[in-house]
Parts: structure tokens; sequence; C-alpha cells
């Protein structure tokens, strides 16, 4: 869950009423949340400091895994309970990927909650509230309609960093996955547009720029716009933009090429995200991901290969459907190989509407936990290993935010995605250079340097 999003923008009208927005799921979603708050407080609603003193609690929701679901559920449980406890009359939306999942179900199960809407009405939501307000009755809008892009440009700014999508929406239907039946597919933000709100957010104090997509590396083939190394070309030569990060990479859509272009562009940050999800060709095919590991091994060799410094990170599930130890065993021994700098690590979870729920032979629970378990604790060893060799080196860092345990310390960002936690006078969104000289679990420790 992140924390709720409060933007300061210009206030067209004036409303005594306070809205909360919860985010679960991906960056796509925090992405979402901040046009979520800017439709607020365009109508004048101010950002409550917590669910409990809010007038509208928006739930930004996740369907990826079903353990997901089952956190928003007890989320709703406890805004349910709170509505009937408190005189405020509390309005509840749930919106984004649960809901468009969902729809009227969420409201059969949870008839409290007033306003449900899908993936397609992520800017429509105060005017749904309004409606449900005067009528008293719930409203669901999830139907599915040409999807928009927010016009809200330097807006957008969170501090020194920003989230931009680039592309929404899927094609690619693995078979394991609810995203594309969700999002519908895939749609590319235009360059010229892009290239707009991240100047006007440079302008506004933005430093850091986060592109995203599900595949970012289809961008434009959707709508005949550039292609994404060229939009990461354009971007670089901003003006006043320092780093520039972008989330997901496919496998299938990346080449040594494009690995070789970004390498001589100094703004993007030298982390590669490349979710290679099994280690069994077999695996990967029955999940639908177009590629093999023999050109997965290409691609990370093009990057030790041209950009020797970079981090590289994965997402792998466990336990998909047919999986033998046999092909587990390849997935431990590609995670031996590639020597990633973290991954992020799913037991399999069956949705509805994906392929993968139809394959009859499943693994057992228990198999795919222990499964799990292997996969972590391999990786912890991997992980920790990177962060020792680290001590000693010198990081440019980004300074991100106050740590919580600490306040004289600050949690920073190197390049290569790590968390560096200092002791630093520098205000956050500027960059200090320190020296590595301890870690704590997963997390380097530095000190400044003069
Ligand atoms: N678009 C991104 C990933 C989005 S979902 C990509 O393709 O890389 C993030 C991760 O969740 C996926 O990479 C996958 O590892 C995991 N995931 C998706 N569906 C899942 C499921 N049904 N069960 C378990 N993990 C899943
Ligand atoms: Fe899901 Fe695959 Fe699309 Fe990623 S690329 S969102 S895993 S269907
Ligand atoms: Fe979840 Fe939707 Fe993102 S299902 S992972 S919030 S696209």
């Amino acid at each position: 869950m992140d924390e709720n999003t409060g933007l300061i923008t210009s206030k067209l009208m004036e409303n005594s009423k306070k809205y909360f927005i919860e985010t679960y799921g991906c960056e796509m979603n925090k992405s979402d949340s901040v046009d979520i708050a800017l439709s607020f407080e365009e109508q004048g609603y101010k950002r409550a400091s917590g669910g409990d003193d809010a007038d509208i609690v928006i739930l930004n929701t996740c369907a990826v895994r079903k353990n997901a679901e089952e956190r928003i559920f007890g989320r709703l449980g406890y805004y349910r309970s709170l509505r009937k406890t408190s005189e405020k009359n509390t309005v509840i939306v749930v919106a984004g990927c649960m809901a468009q999942e969902k729809g009227t179900e969420i409201t059969r199960l949870f008839p409290e909650i007033g306003v449900v809407t899908g993936t397609y009405h992520c800017l429509d939501i105060p005017q749904c509230v309004e409606k449900y307000e005067k009528k008293g009755k719930s409203l669901i809008a999830v139907d599915r309609k040409d999807y928009t892009f927010s016009s809200y440009k330097g807006e957008r700014a969170e501090g020194y960093k920003a989230w931009v999508s680039i592309i929404k929406g899927c094609s690619n239907y693995c078979s394991y996955c609810i995203v594309p039946y969700l999002r519908g597919p895939e749609a590319s933000k235009k360059s010229d547009d892009i290239l707009q709100e991240v100047k006007d957010l440079v302008s506004n104090g933005v430093v850091e720029v986060n592109l995203l997509g599900q595949n970012v590396n289809a961008y434009g083939k959707d709508n005949d716009e550039i292609s994404f190394i060229r939009l990461l070309e354009k971007i670089n030569g901003i003006e006043g933009l320092k780093w520039i990060r972008f989330l997901t990479s496919h496998p299938k859509d990346f080449n040594e090429e494009m690995i070789k272009r970004i390498s001589d562009l100094p703004k993007v940050c030298k982390h590669f995200h490349l979710p290679v999800q099994s280690g069994s060709d077999r695996i990967l095919s029955l999940m639908n991901r177009k590629y093999t590991i023999r050109h997965y091994r290409t691609l990370i060799e093009a990057i030790r290969k041209y950009i020797p410094c970079a981090s590289i990170t994965t997402d792998i599930i466990a336990g998909f459907p047919t999986e033998s130890d046999g092909d587990f065993e390849k997935t431990l021994n590609i995670v031996r190989s590639f020597q990633y700098d973290d991954a992020f690590t799913y037991r399999y979870s069956e949705r509805p509407f994906t392929k993968a729920a139809d394959i009859r032979e499943k693994v057992h629970p228990d198999t795919s936990k222990k499964r799990l378990e292997e996969l972590i604790a391999l990786q912890r060893n991997i992980s920790y290993e990177k962060n020792r060799k680290a001590i000693g080196t010198r990081k440019k860092v980004l300074v991100e935010r106050k740590s919580k345990k600490d306040t004289s310390e600050f949690l920073c960002k190197t390049e290569t995605n790590k968390m560096v936690v200092v002791k630093t006078e520098a205000p956050i969104g500027g960059f200090i250079d320190v020296v590595i000289n301890d870690i704590s679990g997963n997390t380097l420790r530095g000190i400044e340097a003069q």
C-alpha cells in the first residue's frame, strides 16, 4: 500500500470535503493515483491525512494475484465497520483492476460501497461520487471505452520525481496473467505529449522520471509512433532532467542493438528490470512468453558487455502448472548463472479468464511453497554477496526521503536502483556522493563523501 498522494494544483472550486487514496499493485497504479488525486483537487477537494479522516476513501486496487485481492477485501471490511461506527458517512470507492475484474460482485459482497470504477474510469471518479451522493444508490462504472490519457502534465510532479505512463494496457496475454483482460490492449501516448509532460515536470522541479508500461519496449507499435529507444533518446535531450528510469521491458521485444543504444544515453539509469519468469523453455512456452532462455541470455550478455556496472533485476513465478522438479532446477540454475541483483519471486496464483487456469495438472501448493522458499534463499545469498562487494565503493545517489527509524538519516537511491541509508544535510531531491561502508539486511549504508 502506498501513501496518499497529495498534490498542489489550482483550485477551481471550493469544496470542504476530503479524499484519501490507498494504492495497491504496480507502479502503473501509483501513476493512476496521481491522476485520481489531481481530479479530486481540481474539484476543490482537500487531501485527508488518513482514511479515518476522509469523506471519500478510494482504494485503487490490484488483482494480479489472489493474495493482493484478499488484502483489499480486508481493507474493505475495515472501512465498512468504520462507516458503521463513525458519524461520517464516508463514501467508499473501489477503483482500478479489481474493480474492473469483479464489478457488481463487489457491491453484492459489500453493499456499503458507494462507487466501483474500473480501469477506464480513473479520471471520472469525482463525478461518479457526486452522482452517487445525489442518488444514494451504488454506482458501477466498469464499461470499456477508448483509452484517454490524462491531460495533466507538470502538476503530476511529486517533489523531485514523477511517473509518466507512456503505454497503457497489454497485448501479450502471458497465460498466467489477468492484466490484459483488465487493462485492455496496448495504447501508446503520443510522443509529443510525453515530451511536453517531461519538460513541464522538469520546470516544476522534477529531476527523475519513471517511464511506465507493462511492456515499454512495445511503445509506438500500436500507433505508428517513434520507437521506445528513440523516445528515450529524445527524453535524454531534455535540459534539466537528470535521471530516467523505465519499467518494464519484455525480453521478447528487447535486443542487443537497443541495449547498445541505451548505453550511449547518460541520463538513463543503469538498471534493467527484465522479468524471466522461468528458467525452463518448456514452461516459458506454456506461459506464452515468446522467448527462450537462449535469447534471454543474449540480453544479459549484452547488458554486461555495454553497461558493465548495470544492475539487473527480475520476476520469477514458482509452481506454474505442470512445472516439474527438473523445470524448477533450471530456474535455480539461471538464477545462479545470471547473478541478479534482486528478484521479485511469486507463487503461481490462478487467475480468472487466463489460459493457465485451464491447465489441469497443477503443482501442489506445498511444493510451490517449498520452491518459492528455495528461490528466495538462493537469491538472498546472491544479493547479499553483491552488496558485500559494494562496500568501499563510491556512488552518486539521489536523496529520496527521511528514514522512519532515525530521522537524521535519509534513504537515497543509486543509479542502479539500490537503497543507501546515509546521514546528510542535503535536501530531498539533491544528489550526493557516498562511500558504502556497511550493509544491513538488503540495504546498503554509506557515509557522505567529502
Ligand atoms: N508487465 C510486467 C509484469 C506485470 S505483473 C511484465 O510482463 O514483466 C508483475 C509480475 O507479477 C509478473 O512479472 C509475474 O512475475 C507476476 N505475476 C503475474 N501474474 C501472476 C500470477 N497469476 N501468479 C503469480 N505471479 C504472477
Ligand atoms: Fe501480464 Fe505478460 Fe502483459 Fe506482463 S507482459 S502484464 S506478465 S500479460
Ligand atoms: Fe495489479 Fe493492475 Fe498493476 S492487476 S499489477 S495493479 S496492472
